[in-house]
């Protein structure tokens, strides 16, 4: 469990369900637009459980793998409200179709750069998404993603096993540009939850847990990191 380690089981969820609760609240207070993004989304999410399905179905595919639905209409609603025009899709795979999707019916353009460090699995996604009309984009490996310098608007950050995550989510948090953020998936596993909270708060980074929305049927949850916008008290200060 993350966090709350030292309190009895039998109080974890409890306290981690409060903190949810709490952060939707704040979170829904601080992006005003995102509850109508989300119902928005409910709306229309037999588009994304559909193609969430037949990615699964590939033999290849693993679901414990892949960004759960609960996350997909979660990152929908974030990209239909705050519209950004460069993602970062760290860990390839449903994620990369979705995030192209999302783009394609943007009426300016969106540069959605996916990373993996393997290249079979990279070139999967790759077909994935082209099998579906979504031709192109940026595919790179994870030396030519670290060798760029470029900021994006959205950062996914679901690569690697549990211990890349953690170790290297600083490195990955400073290329979130100002008024931009970092979705984090499987902070339901401590090392990460600790790597999230820390690197976070040494930043001075608006966090929230993103439980209420994301939890899955695995137990698997993420977490969001915004950074202020320029001139709004500092980037990455916290604004409350
Ligand atoms: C959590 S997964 C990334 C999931 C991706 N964001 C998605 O939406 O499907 C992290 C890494 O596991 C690796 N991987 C290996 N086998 C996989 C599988 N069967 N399904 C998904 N990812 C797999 C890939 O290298 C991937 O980057």
């Amino acid at each position: 469990m993350p966090g709350y380690h030292w309190v009895p089981a039998s109080l974890q969820g409890r306290l981690l369900d409060r903190e949810a609760k709490r952060d939707r609240a704040r979170l829904e207070h601080d992006v005003t637009e995102l509850a109508a993004a989300l119902d928005s989304v409910r709306e229309t999410s037999a588009e994304v459980d559909a193609t969430y399905r037949s990615f699964v179905e590939l033999p290849e595919a693993d679901p414990v793998m892949a960004a759960s639905p609960e996350l997909a209409r979660f990152l929908l609603a974030w990209c239909r409200c705050r519209r950004p025009r460069r993602i970062a899709d760290l860990g390839s795979g449903f994620s990369s179709w979705l995030f192209r999707w999302w783009a394609a019916a943007e009426p300016d353009e969106v540069t959605v750069v996916s990373v993996d460090d393997d290249p079979a699995w990279l070139e999967r996604s790759r077909a994935f998404a082209a099998d579906r009309g979504l031709e192109g984009g940026d595919f790179r490996g994870w030396r030519a993603f670290r060798a760029g310098s470029e900021a994006f608007d959205l950062v996914l950050w679901d690569y690697g096993d549990i211990r890349t995550r953690a170790e290297r989510l600083p490195e990955v948090l400073r290329r979130v540009r100002e008024g931009g953020a970092l979705v984090c998936d499987d902070v339901h596993k401590h090392r990460v939850w600790r790597a999230a909270r820390s690197c976070a708060g040494a930043a001075g980074i608006e966090t929230y847990s993103l439980r209420a929305y994301t939890l899955d049927r695995w137990g698997r949850y993420a977490w969001l990191a915004r950074l202020a916008e320029r001139g709004a008290g500092g980037i990455g200060r916290r604004s409350a």
